[in-house]
């Protein structure tokens, strides 16, 4: 690995970067103002300097980073003083130095993350076919690489800052009283600063979206791509037939643990989960996590899917080029092209076979409604021309979880400490063999499904999943870095007056996340306007269903009763009374308090989905088939974490990934089975 790293760090020295400015650049087709919101969001948390050199704001300090720094480029800097993070960072050149792209490919697809990667390997795996990938962010560095950097990234250029909109009675701990929505901006996409958990989903669920009509998306048939895709090196898990060993992504387990994982397993057995491989399709249980990561190194989709496919003559990857539209014929209906914007310069790519949408849940369906796909009386309503009236936007489910259910241990070092995480030798250990605290994906130790009273799904379908960390919230407060807190933008007073004790005494503590799987809440995105640079708006309308809140409830109560079996009791485990400022009129530990608890952090996990949703003709919520054309337009797909009609089980980065597997077949099929320019 330090090999590994020298190289690089030669090959940039000696080569430089190809990146340009663009940042800095100012597109004429739209205004400043614009042009700034679409750079930087609603917040501007980087280092940037002005023309003369003056700095503008200052960039979120990492301890690790400086440990970083120091290990292995002593003499490192930056030679672009706007971009810190040119430290390392790969580069996606044309093949055969080419200067620029061609006008026309077979496929363009828009967007390089867990999904768009996958696709774009898949299809140029035939060498007669070709594909231009463009994608809005930059690629990845040595840093993405740390799985304890993961809620750094939040705060950096490799997220989009996303805002949903203000829903009172939700976020009110947040900054503003706003839910924070990243989502990964990268040659990689969210895979580049996600918490790297591998999970699929039940079968049940998968089941019921067939049945939905949906054919081909039965657990069976995305099983397949499941392991198609997958690398699995799962200690005890050597033999199951549901894992496979030769595919491009690499599952592992965390290689560094603490004691915690082990006593939250036996606790588990103890109320009657066995311990499995949470994976597995037979039964719920707790398990080890598993996450996308190869020796404690994240693995993206791009490592996967883009980095060894470079050599490719007919794969043409753009980072930093935001598409604005789809071009599509008005009188057919057909897509033929894309617009985009790179280097201060729209230009517009043709495809001869079809443009493929990737962009994740929230750009999908904005570029489909700047397109002139949506729901018309609201196209009409921000001024565009409407072409298609579809619900586009009009679904929108999340993962919401609760990250504030602590418990304090009566002992020292036993859970997660980024103090004790900072120094030169586990940083070189990390470098050489992945086996280091900085190896934890933001100290995430197990996975457990539960089904709580309230649920009225089949025994099968649980309604929680539960996170289980080595530490909590509070496990980076010792050395100021409190990365978790600014990734999750929680205030900073309220922080400090629920947890403030915890930190002072650098407590030892426990915690276990509940995510809530099928919320009847339901949400919505619409766009701001018509311009293509702007955020569009987000309505998550969390909570709004009374269930979900009972839901939640019922899952502090097991949680509470985890804590309570003698594995945890063994450290005194004892749970933590926050003292939350809008709580107080509440009783400690009633379900009163839980809920305003609850509604002060509420968390995403940031699995939206179902945005551009799936479903059979005749569907009045569907915008994609079950093969995923947008329906009643040609040659164009959605091929990401949007279709996903309903809540499955997982976290949404496999799924994503296996959206890119199937869809890459059937494009495939399409082309090489039915006539060319055959309309669907
Ligand atoms: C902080 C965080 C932690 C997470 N943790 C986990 C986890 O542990 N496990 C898990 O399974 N899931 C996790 N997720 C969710 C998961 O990573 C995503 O759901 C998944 O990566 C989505 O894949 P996608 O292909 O749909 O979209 P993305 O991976 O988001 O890819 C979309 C890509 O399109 C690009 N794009 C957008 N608009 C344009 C445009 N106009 N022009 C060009 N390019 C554009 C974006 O920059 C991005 O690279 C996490 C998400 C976040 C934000
Ligand atoms: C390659 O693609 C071209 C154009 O799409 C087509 O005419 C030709 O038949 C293809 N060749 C093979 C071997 O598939
Ligand atoms: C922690 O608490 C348990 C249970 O009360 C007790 O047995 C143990 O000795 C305590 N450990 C320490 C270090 O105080």
């Amino acid at each position: 690995m330090l090999q590994k790293i020298f190289f690089l760090l030669a090959y940039f020295l000696l080569f430089g970067s190809a990146h340009s400015d663009y940042d800095e650049a100012f597109v004429e087709t739209v205004n400043d103002e614009e042009y700034r919101n679409y750079l930087y969001g609603d917040e501007v948390p980087l280092n940037r300097v002005d023309r003369n050199g003056r700095l503008l704001y200052s960039y979120p300090q990492n301890p690790i980073i400086n440990i970083m720094m120091q290990t292995a480029a002593p003499n490192y800097v930056p030679k672009n003083p706007n971009d810190f993070f040119d430290f390392l960072r790969d580069s996606y050149p044309l093949p055969g130095g080419l200067k620029s792209p061609y006008d026309e490919y077979d496929y363009v697809i828009v967007g390089a993350g867990s999904a768009g990667s996958v696709l774009a390997s898949r299809l140029t795996e035939d060498k007669n076919v070709t594909v231009l990938l463009l994608e809005a962010g930059k690629p990845e560095m040595l840093l993405t690489d740390i799985p304890a950097l993961a809620p750094y990234f939040q705060s950096t250029d490799y997220t989009w800052q996303y805002y949903m909109e203000y829903q009172p009675g939700v976020c009110t701990g947040m900054i503003n009283g706003r839910c924070f929505w990243p989502r990964g901006k990268a040659v990689g996409g969210t895979s580049v600063v996600n918490y790297m958990i591998y999970t699929r989903g039940r079968p049940i669920e998968w089941d019921r979206i067939a049945a939905a009509g949906n054919y081909g998306w039965s657990y069976n048939d995305v099983l397949y791509y499941y392991m198609k895709s997958e690398r699995a090196s799962l200690d005890g898990l050597e033999k199951s037939p549901f894992r496979s060993r030769d595919g491009e992504v690499p599952v592992e387990h965390v290689p560094k643990k603490t004691k915690l994982i082990k006593t939250f397993l036996e606790a588990g057995r103890i109320l009657g989960h066995p311990t499995i491989d949470y994976n597995s399709p037979h039964e719920l249980g707790f398990g080890y996590v598993q996450t996308t990561t190869t020796f404690g190194h994240r693995y993206s989709a791009a490592k996967a899917f883009l980095h060894k496919q470079k050599k490719r003559r007919n794969l043409h990857i753009l980072p930093q080029t935001r598409a604005t539209k789809v071009l599509i014929d008005p009188q057919t209906l057909t897509a033929y092209g894309v617009e985009y914007v790179r280097n201060r310069i729209k230009s517009t790519v043709r495809a001869r076979k079809e443009v493929i949408l990737s962009a994740g849940p929230i750009a999908s369906p904005q570029l489909l409604m700047l397109s002139g796909i949506g729901p018309q009386n609201h196209l009409r309503s921000v001024g565009i021309p409407v072409l298609k009236d579809l619900p586009v936007g009009q679904t929108l489910y999340d993962h919401i979880c609760f990250p504030g259910l602590i418990f304090e241990l009566n002992t020292t070092g036993v859970s997660l400490s980024e103090t004790r995480a900072l120094n030169i030798r586990e940083a070189v250990s990390w470098l050489r063999h992945g086996e280091s605290t900085i190896s934890s994906p933001g100290g995430v130790e197990g996975i457990g499904y539960i089904k709580t009273p309230i649920s009225d799904d089949p025994d099968p379908v649980p309604d929680i999943e539960l996170i289980s960390i080595g530490g909590s919230l509070t496990s980076d407060g010792g050395s100021g870095s409190k990365a978790v807190r600014k990734g999750m933008r929680i205030r900073e007073d309220v922080f400090d007056s629920a947890f403030n004790e915890l930190e002072k005494f650098n407590r030892d503590t426990w915690s276990a996340f509940p995510m809530l799987l099928h919320p009847k809440s339901v949400g919505r995105i619409e766009l701001k306007d018509s311009n293509p640079f702007s955020h569009p708006l987000m309505y998550g309308n969390y909570l709004t269903d009374p269930k979900d809140v009972a839901t939640f409830v019922a899952s502090f109560r097991h949680i509470q009763a985890l804590a309570n079996t003698p594995p945890f009791q063994r450290y005194g485990t004892k749970l933590h009374r926050a003292d939350y400022p809008d709580c107080r009129t509440h009783i400690f530990d009633s379900d009163e308090y839980w809920e305003c608890a609850l509604r002060t952090l509420t968390a995403t996990l940031h699995h939206q989905i179902a945005t551009c949703r799936m479903g059979p003709v005749g569907d009045p919520l569907a915008v994609v088939d079950p093969e995923l054309r947008v329906h009643g337009v040609n040659r164009l797909r959605v091929v990401d974490s949007s279709v996903l009609p309903r809540t499955v089980s997982a976290h949404t980065h496999a799924p994503a990934m296996m959206i890119g597997e199937k869809a890459a077949d059937m494009i495939k099929w399409t082309w090489n089975v039915l006539n060319v320019g055959q309309t669907y």
